[in-house]
């Protein structure tokens, strides 16, 4: 861990036009409206993408989101099925099934191979706005509060009329469990939105290059159509044709990936968390603990291992104790595990080291950036509302990356899922938050020095996958040609 003071990479240069701007700087609004719409009438509801477009509800990266004529921002992502269902040009379906298989297949086929998600969080068990033949658009409304909410679904129900989609809408309501300046948390009680990759310059200048620490990338990296952080460009589709037709085929491939350029995908998915259970875990695991220092203390202390941060966001140091608390300095997103190689600050099982190992000296050089633009659902924990009357509550997450494979399922399904990287000490227990430990089998180890460790039993899943849908978030322009085909 480093504390030297270092120049801000937090540079603002325009982004190129077209992008969506909740993927580039996401939203700040205290609440989120998710609407998931099935497509009846295809010709309609393209003419409702039609009228988004002129009416000025998409917001591209370069606008401020007040700039949305009136209405309340609209952000807009399209499943695999949406696109077959409105139409799209085959050639350009063709593209996605060859280039983007996570996102062609669709969340549902592939969730317990690829995501982990089995038992009750299997697909079967999945609420029914996520079935994968009938969820098509999704619409993600932000504004400060409800009423704004309503008043900008109504608008929208009525450009489209009643042909274009199945009705009632299905309604994902998302909001912040308390005002910004006081610190966002999700469930659970811990300190969110510390931590987001900064995108670098478009080209990146010579000062502008990706670096693990200050989890800065490059713009390939969550939006197509531009170089990654290992300097490749999938999404440029080079004609690949014998010569005598290269030139027709390099101006087709130019007008294919026109479409695709400034999009990204996203990975929209519902969590339930059993915040009672993860309470009672930490409280049991707390009580068996000997020492100088209270068991609100010891909570503490297993909370930030479990994290990798401390409810005040710093992250979790080898210097920290049980009753001396956190060390480090300020909460931050810049930091890097180089420091910690035995995982005795952060252990390799916690959640943010297993997300984002930056440069982790034992993971692949590899990185695997992800932007998160999710929000908490539901009220918070109260121990005194009865069981049967709590309506539950967890996260709406929004994962955006340009590959769903590469990115997105590679954290879930084996970085989160799987035992966890580290040379000793790491015990085989799955991601504490949301991996799916086996109490039985499973056991999570904090590292206390290089031989011996902690070791908490008894872990359950902590969280439930409610659904999942993979969309994809075209450019502005990619929307309007959609709409105008
Ligand atoms: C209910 C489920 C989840 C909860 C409660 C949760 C909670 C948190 C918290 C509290 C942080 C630390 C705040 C920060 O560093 O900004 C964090 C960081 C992070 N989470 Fe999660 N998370 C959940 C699901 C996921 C999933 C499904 C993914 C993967 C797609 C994910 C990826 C990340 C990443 C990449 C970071 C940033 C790590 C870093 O850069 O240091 N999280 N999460």
């Amino acid at each position: 861990m480093s504390t030297t003071v270092r120049p801000t990479l937090r540079v603002k240069p325009p982004r190129p036009t077209g992008i969506q701007k909740l993927i580039t700087s996401g939203s700040r609004a205290e609440r989120s409206r998710h609407l998931i719409l099935t497509v009846l009438n295809p010709a309609l509801a393209r003419q409702f993408l039609r009228q988004l477009c002129r009416g000025g509800w998409l917001v591209d990266a370069n606008q401020s989101w007040d700039d949305t004529a009136g209405h309340c921002a609209l952000s807009l992502g399209i499943t695999f099925a949406g696109l077959q269902k409105l139409e799209l040009d085959e050639r350009l379906l063709d593209v996605l099934r060859a280039k983007a298989p996570a996102f062609a297949q669709g969340a549902w086929a592939r969730a317990s191979d690829e995501l982990g998600d089995i038992g009750a969080s299997a697909p079967a068990n999945w609420e029914p706005s996520f079935g994968p033949a009938s969820a098509h658009l999704l619409l993600i409304l932000h504004a400060n509060d409800d009423t704004a909410l309503t008043a900008a679904q109504e608008q929208l129900v009525q450009l489209a009329g009643d042909q274009a989609f199945a009705s009632p809408w299905v309604i994902h309501d998302g909001l912040h469990l308390a005002p910004e300046p006081v610190g966002r948390r999700v469930h659970f009680g811990m300190l969110d939105g510390l931590s987001q990759p900064a995108i670098l310059p478009e080209p990146p200048g010579p000062v502008g290059l990706p670096n693990a620490m200050r989890n800065s990338h490059r713009l390939g990296e969550f939006v197509l159509g531009y170089d990654n952080d290992d300097q490749a460009n999938p999404w440029r589709l080079a004609a690949e044709r014998p010569a005598a037709s290269r030139v027709l085929a390099a101006e087709q491939s130019r007008v294919l990936a026109d479409f695709f350029k400034n999009g990204s995908f996203a990975a929209f998915r519902k969590m339930a968390q059993d915040e009672a259970g993860f309470r009672r875990f930490v409280r049991q695991q707390a009580e068996t603990l000997q020492g100088q220092h209270t068991l609100t203390q010891a909570e503490a202390f297993i909370r930030a291992k479990l994290l990798g941060r401390w409810d005040d966001g710093r992250v979790v140091q080898a210097t920290d104790t049980m009753s001396g608390g956190p060390s480090g300095p300020d909460a931050t997103a810049d930091f890097d595990f180089a420091h910690d190689p035995a995982g005795l600050g952060c252990p390799f099982g916690a959640h943010i080291r297993r997300m984002n190992p930056r440069d982790d000296p034992v993971v692949p050089i590899r990185r695997r950036p992800i932007l998160r633009r999710g929000m908490p659902y539901g009220e918070p924990y109260n121990e005194k509302v009865c069981k049967k009357d709590d309506p539950g509550r967890g996260l709406l997450g929004l994962f955006f990356c340009a590959s769903l494979e590469h990115q997105f399922e590679h954290l879930v399904g084996q970085w989160a899922n799987d035992t966890p990287m580290g040379p000793n000490n790491r015990g085989n227990a799955r991601d504490p938050l949301i991996g799916h430990n086996d109490p039985a089998r499973h056991v999570y180890d904090i590292p206390l020095s290089d031989t011996t460790a902690l070791a908490l039993r008894g872990m359950t899943p902590f969280v439930t996958t409610k659904g999942t849908l993979y969309t994809f978030f075209p450019s502005l322009s990619a929307i309007q040609q959609l709409a105008d085909r």
